[in-house]
């Protein structure tokens, strides 16, 4: 049977190696930077709130929120960082039942949910629009400290 429960600093480790499996998954385990000691200390945060689903075999999958301020709104959202659900246990709507966790976690405070999908994720597009979400397309741009040092370097 599976449940999903929310995320402790007992957890760090398990999530440590689901984090790298996804990043690894999406080919950018070179950007993780996070470790097990420093998820110990996430999941003490108030605004960090991960759930995880678990079954007889342990962890199978976790999606991770940041609750951070929406300045035109002056209030809060429910940042949805990842979303993660291991191999073996895929396509038996775990993924679905962490999502619904997301839209109870938000529905404390009524809070708008906003997370990012890549444009050739089709199935993550099918995924969330079945849920009844709205699905924008938007580039999303990044400068990196390098970047914008060379910027700097070469701007009065
Ligand atoms: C996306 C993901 C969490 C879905 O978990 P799940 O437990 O298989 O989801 P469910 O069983 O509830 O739903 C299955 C549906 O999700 C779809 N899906 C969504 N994103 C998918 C992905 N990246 N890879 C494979 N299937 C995906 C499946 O295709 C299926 O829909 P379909 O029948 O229309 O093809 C899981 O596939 C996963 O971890 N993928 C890798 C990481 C990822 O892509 N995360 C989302 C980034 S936006």
């Amino acid at each position: 049977m599976t449940v999903i429960r929310e995320a402790t600093p007992a957890d760090a480790a398990v999530l440590d190696a689901m984090v790298r499996e996804l990043a690894a998954h999406e080919g950018d385990l070179a950007h993780v930077h996070v470790d097990a000691a420093a998820w110990s200390e996430l999941l003490a945060r108030p605004d960090v709130r991960v759930l995880i689903a678990e079954d007889e075999s342990g962890a199978i999958g976790f999606t991770s929120t940041v609750r951070r301020i929406h300045l035109w709104t002056g209030g809060d959202l429910l940042a949805l960082d990842d979303l993660y659900v291991r191999p073996d246990h895929r396509d038996k709507g775990v993924g679905s039942r962490l999502m619904t966790a997301v839209a109870r976690l938000a529905a404390e405070d009524d809070l708008l949910v906003q997370w990012g999908v890549r444009l050739d994720n089709h199935a993550g597009q099918r995924f969330y629009a079945r849920l009844g979400a709205t699905l924008n397309t938007k580039m999303t741009a990044s400068w990196a400290p390098a970047q914008y040092r060379r910027h700097l370097a070469t701007t009065r």
